[in-house]
């Protein structure tokens, strides 16, 4: 079925048509002028040849005719001029027929030098060629040779050694390292006041030890849930010395969680770099709520406490976190609302006691639904069926307020008037983000809205928050919201809830990702893939040599310098990313919970910084004067500095056609490594010959059969670009390169070659894949499509998995959830790039029965994965991308930037 995703690809453009019709051409010129030129010479030689013999014959022969007249005359005239004129005509008979022979062997000898000359003319050709080829593979090794110097200069310009890491902070377990907290300076507590750092080395990863906790006491599930995901979380740590911070979950009344605390082991007197992680409210009625600096007997040092109830609270300090509800750890998406349609039946609903309180309230809300706007909204002050398991300003059970929530477009949640959160409060934030229902936070002037996670996570992009005098105007405003600006919050509320919310693993993951970072220590780093050879020790494959192909048709084209594999830097903002990209981290495209080798997402220095002190690696056209043709050849410019791709090419039982792919990247400059991820369970056979290609080729042997292995984050793909191909990809050099250099720019993006789109099928009402000719597109297929490694992370650890699920099921799809996913993150389409997308496909069942599944199974994914995501996360885009002087005129001594693109 692999090769049925190729048929699909015919070429769009018969490359090898068009070469014959120009051969045929070139020769039909070709030899009808060497035809006239024949005529030529026969027309003027010969018959200068002929004359020549035939006037010195005649004049020998008239001599002799004279001599014999003089002779003969006198006697016998009459006979003697019958016989002397038979034998003249016999000499002229003999003379003729000789001539006529030295003709022929003289047109013999004309005709061999003839083609003598015609066959030197065309050796000529060749050497002349071929000393233009070497011309340009001299020019290639001269240009490698000095890019080969530049980069030596620059190891010996940096001439410092590798960045050395700092001896480990030893902790300092004399308990005067910080003064003793009063009352009052423990309600002060701030990161820098209570805790130690000196227990939290930059280096050490945040080791974090959890004080082991039985399930008495706790509400069964959640201690079980508990206990199972910590132990999934990186920093856990069973060595209590080398701990960071330590955790403490408590579900116990306070008077006994006091006597509790100073038994701890490490709790040294005033409970420093301690959590407590207090879930003692999802299980009783009446929670214990754990308060500080109340008196003297509740105090609780200078441990942070997480719970999510506050009635004091201490910025950076303390956190509030969502009530523990969601299963242990697993896809949250399946009993989540579509994002879709934007409005709703109810424009606005409340269900609860909290407004009953306060009849002005009350009354205000109520005259909306007697307003004359065709808006319905949902109002319950009294609850029939009051929630008996938290708070009774809580109505129904969670199935019936879900039924609500999942029909209203915005929800009222008003904050308690006096303290800074209840529970209700948290739930409702809870159900609402999690059914698509835009809170609206309403409070009076004593309320604070405090909400979960509040110092990493942008609230605003995702609720609406009111004071309760502004009420009158509430409806004007949430008819002001704009579908779009419904869709972006209610996108945003269910990223946040997915990710932060859902289950309790992303609690319990949130909790110490939130600590690490106001710490101010680098996440874990995200785990690369090993990447086992399909070769055994013992057993070397055999090589052969590769030549340089014509069939790229760019043997006459300088593509750039050819040189020794450099992979890209990785690891280098460790300590800096989260300051810079620590909103986008929280908030939008990234994960807070892993440190990622590199992202597309290094900020670029302005100009001119790469000429003045900060020019290491940056290779600019023409050293910075800029041009095109040769100077553009020879370096990668652009923002950044220097760098190479990685091909990964995923092949299943196709030896042959992975071979010839393999020998057509011979001399591919900028090419760093071959990655191929042999997806059969049979080993190559021993007698493969693999083509020498002047880079790496590791072969990967795999576990199972899977389209997923594609995008696995190998650790022996080094380089940030992956040019991912199908085995039988037919691309052309200039195409290649001209797409890196695309990619370049677009790096949070799919760039590549074959275009496809999704389409809406109106009679079924979804989404239908679609690979018809369209000027609008929306997905770049990954059979040739550069794209970041960064996503292989994403795809394989982040992404839910459900939809590789999926992708196995189907033995497809892999390429447009890759497209979803990308564009679900950017909210950007992909780039297409050039017109010319050769494809070939030999020995390609193309049953149509069988194309049919295949196109069947893809609307099933594409279908699928928008209910995973929630929407429809692919987007049009209705431009390709061409190079710079593409079709431009330009004088005949100026090069463009590319020959063909
Ligand atoms: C630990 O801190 C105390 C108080 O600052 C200091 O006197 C002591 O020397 C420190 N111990 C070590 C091993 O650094
Ligand atoms: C605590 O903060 C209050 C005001 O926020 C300030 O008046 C007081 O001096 C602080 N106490 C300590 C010990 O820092
Ligand atoms: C603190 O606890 C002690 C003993 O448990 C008790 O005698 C004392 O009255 C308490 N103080 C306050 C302010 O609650
Ligand atoms: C009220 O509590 C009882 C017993 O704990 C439970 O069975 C029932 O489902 C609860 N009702 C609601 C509406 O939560
Ligand atoms: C950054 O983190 C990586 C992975 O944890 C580590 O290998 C590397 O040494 C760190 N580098 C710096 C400069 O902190
Ligand atoms: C290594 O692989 C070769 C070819 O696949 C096979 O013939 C040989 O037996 C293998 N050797 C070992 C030690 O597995
Ligand atoms: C593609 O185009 C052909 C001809 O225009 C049409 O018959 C076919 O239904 C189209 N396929 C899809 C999937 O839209």
């Amino acid at each position: 079925m692999e090769s049925m995703e190729r048929c699909e690809f015919r070429p769009l453009l018969s490359s090898s048509k068009g070469n014959r019709e120009g051969f045929c051409h070139w020769l039909s010129t070709v030899r009808l002028s060497r035809i006239i030129f024949c005529i030529l010479i026969v027309l003027v030689i010969v018959p200068i040849v002929t004359h020549y013999y035939l006037s010195s014959v005649g004049s020998e022969q008239s001599e002799s005719f004279h001599s014999r007249n003089k002779l003969d005359l006198p006697d016998d005239l009459g006979s003697a001029k019958a016989t002397e004129v038979k034998v003249r005509i016999e000499e002229m008979l003999r003379i003729k027929m000789s001539v006529n022979n030295e003709l022929r062997d003289l047109e013999a000898k004309r005709q061999k030098l003839q083609s003598e000359i015609s066959s030197l003319g065309m050796k000529i050709e060749e050497l002349k060629n071929e000393a233009g080829r070497k011309v340009i593979e001299l020019d290639r090794i001269k240009l490698s040779i000095s890019q080969a110097e530049v980069a030596h200069l620059e190891i010996l310009e940096r001439n410092q050694p590798e960045l050395r890491l700092p001896d480990k902070l030893e902790p300092n377990l004399s308990n005067d390292i910080l003064p003793m907290p009063n009352l009052e300076a423990e309600s002060n507590c701030s990161i820098y006041s209570c805790v130690d750092f000196s227990r939290c080395s930059l280096i050490s990863n945040f080791p974090v030890y959890v004080y082991p906790f039985s399930g008495e006491g706790y509400e069964e599930r959640i201690s079980a849930s508990l206990s199972q995901t910590l132990n999934y979380n990186p920093h856990i740590t069973s060595n209590s010395q080398e701990a960071c911070l330590f955790i403490y979950v408590n579900s116990s009344p306070e008077s006994e969680l006091r006597k509790n605390l100073v038994t701890l082991s490490h709790w040294a007197g005033d409970g420093r770099n301690h959590i407590i992680f207090n879930i003692a409210f999802s299980s009783k009625e009446t929670p214990t709520i754990l308060s500080h600096g109340k008196n003297q007997n509740s105090t609780y040092g200078r441990a942070m406490i997480v719970q999510s109830v506050f009635q004091t609270y201490r910025p950076h300090f303390d956190l509030l976190v969502p009530p523990l509800l969601g299963p242990p750890g697993s896809d949250v998406w399946y009993d989540l609302p579509s994002i879709t349609p934007a409005r709703r039946r109810y424009l606005l609903s409340y269900s609860g006691q909290s407004f009953g309180s306060s009849p002005e309230v009350q009354s205000t809300l109520e005259q909306l639904t007697a307003s004359t706007s065709s808006d319905e909204f949902y109002f319950e002050f009294q609850c029939s069926n009051p929630s008996n398991k938290t708070d009774t300003s809580l109505c129904g059970t969670i199935q019936t307020r879900s039924a609500v929530l999942q029909q209203s477009t915005f929800v009222l949640i008003p904050l308690p008037p006096t303290d800074l959160t209840s529970l209700a409060v948290q739930l409702r934030l809870y159900e609402a983000l999690k059914y698509g229902s835009i809170p609206i936070m309403v409070g009076n002037h004593n309320a604070k809205f405090l909400l979960p996670y509040e110092d990493v996570i942008d609230w605003n992009r995702a609720l609406i928050k009111l004071p309760t005098s502004r009420l009158p105007e509430l409806h004007f405003y949430t008819r002001a919201v704009t579908d779009r600006d419904i869709l972006a919050m209610r996108r945003q509320g269910r990223v946040l809830w997915e990710k932060y919310f859902g289950s309790v693993q992303s609690i319990v993951d949130s909790v110490v990702a939130v600590y690490r970072h106001r710490i101010g220590i680098p996440p874990p780093a995200i785990l690369d893939e090993p990447s086992p050879s399909v070769f055994n020790e013992t057993f070397t494959p055999l090589k052969t040599e590769a030549a340089l192909q014509d069939v790229n048709g760019d043997l006459d084209e300088n593509l750039g310098p050819i040189e020794p594999a450099y992979p890209s830097p990785k690891f280098q903002r460790n300590l800096t990313f989260s300051l810079l990209h620590g909103y986008e981290m929280w908030n939008t495209w990234t994960h807070p919970f892993h440190l990622f080798p590199q992202t597309p997402y290094d900020p670029v220095m302005p100009s001119e910084a790469k000429f003045i002190g900060s020019g290491l690696g940056f290779r600019p056209i023409g050293g910075g004067c800029g041009g095109s043709g040769k100077e553009f050849s020879e370096n990668l410019g652009g923002n950044l500095p220097r760098e190479q791709f990685t091909i990964v090419i995923l092949t299943y039982q196709r030896e042959q056609v992975l071979i010839e792919s393999l020998a057509r990247l011979n001399g591919l400059p900028y090419l760093h490594k071959v990655v191929v991820v042999w997806n059969s369970p049979r080993p190559p056979s021993p007698d493969l010959k693999w083509p020498e290609i002047g880079v790496e080729v590791h072969v990967i042997r795999t576990l199972k059969n899977s389209l997923n292995n594609r995008f696995l984050p190998y650790d022996v793909i080094e380089t940030e670009a992956v040019l991912s191909v199908d085995d039988d990809a037919h691309l052309r050099h200039d195409e290649i390169i001209f797409g890196f250099r695309v990619w370049r720019e677009q790096r949070d993006r799919v760039v590549g070659f074959p275009g496809r789109f999704h389409a809406w099928d109106l009679e079924h009402k979804n989404w239908a894949y679609n690979s018809n000719y369209s000027c609008e597109l929306s997905m770049i297929l990954t059979g040739a499509a550069f794209y970041h490694k960064y996503y292989n992370y994403l795809y394989s650890l982040v992404m839910p998995q459900a939809i590789r699920d999926k992708v196995d099921e189907f033995m497809n799809c892999e390429d447009i959830a890759m497209n979803f996913l990308v564009s679900h993150l950017t909210r950007q389409p992909p780039v297409k790039v050039t017109s010319r997308w050769t494809f070939r496909c030999p020995g390609c069942p193309v049953s149509l029965s069988e194309d049919e599944t295949h196109f069947q199974e893809r609307h099933k994914c594409i279908n699928f994965f928008v209910k995973v995501y929630g929407y429809m996360p692919l987007l049009n885009t209705q431009f390709r991308v061409d190079s710079v002087l593409f079709k431009t005129r330009i004088p005949h001594d100026k090069q463009k930037c590319f020959k063909f693109i």
